[in-house]
């Protein structure tokens, strides 16, 4: 059972577009994980098992060898910032954009501006490297909102269609990252199940391919 793979998935979009990724390899979870209640799902290849997690969790447990494997968006990696991690695999799943945005015509010209977001740590650093000075507030979702109701002048958020800011008055104004979602892999793992690891990467890059 030593070469067993673990991989860390979280629900929605990432299990969504990865799931299709798996099947190609031949791996399929046994219940729909979508809609089971079970964290630890096994799979029709014995040696294989899902868990599902929260996106921003991913990296956490394929640092700390609860999964060998976690599928994570770049955006998450980013905020994360563990050097701990491969990233061996691009996945392009899940590709957006991480941008500021903001309403149109605010005066962002003087001051201390405020930021809200859940990307504290890229936010911190994007402003830091532009000498700009910011106060950060954290939110865990819905940032469009923070303009909107006074608390922020910008957020700085993941965006696609742009369909989420223009709904709620908003305008993307600088473009920080493209983002896709990654294959991780856990340093520990890589040594100790190099082979079967390499196989699942291997797999998984020729269906990124496909
Ligand atoms: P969460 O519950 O953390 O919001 P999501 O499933 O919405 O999780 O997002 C997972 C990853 O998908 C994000 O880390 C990001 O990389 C990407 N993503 C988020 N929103 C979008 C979007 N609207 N379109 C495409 N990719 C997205
Ligand atoms: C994400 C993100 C934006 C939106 C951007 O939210 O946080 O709000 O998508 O996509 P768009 O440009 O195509 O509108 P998500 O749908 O993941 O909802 P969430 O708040 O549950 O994360
Ligand atoms: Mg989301």
């Amino acid at each position: 059972m030593s070469d067993s793979l673990t991989i860390a998935l979280s629900k929605g979009r990432i299990l969504k577009e990865t799931l299709p990724l798996l099947a190609q390899t031949g791996i399929e979870p046994l219940e729909d994980p979508g809609s089971s209640r079970k964290l630890v799902l096994p799979t029709n290849q014995p040696d294989v098992q899902l868990v599902i997690v929260r996106a921003t969790d991913v990296p956490t447990y394929v640092e700390y060898g609860g999964a060998d494997i976690g599928v994570s968006g770049k955006d998450v990696l980013m905020e994360y910032g563990g050097q701990d991690l491969y990233e061996p695999l691009d996945l392009n799943i899940a590709r957006c954009r991480l941008m500021v945005a903001g309403r149109p015509g605010a005066n962002l010209r003087e001051g201390r501006l405020r930021i809200a977001t859940k990307f504290v740590n890229i936010a911190r650093r994007y402003y830091a490297e532009r000498g700009r000075q910011v106060e950060l507030i954290k939110l865990y979702g819905s940032m469009e909102l923070a303009p909107l109701m006074g608390m922020a002048d910008l957020i700085v958020d993941v965006v696609d269609t742009g369909n989420t800011l223009r709904a709620n008055g908003l305008e993307p104004l600088e473009h920080i990252a493209d983002i896709s979602s990654r294959l991780i892999v856990n340093k520990a793992s890589m040594k100790m199940k190099h082979r079967r690891i390499k196989r699942f990467i291997t797999e998984m890059a020729q269906a990124v391919q496909r």
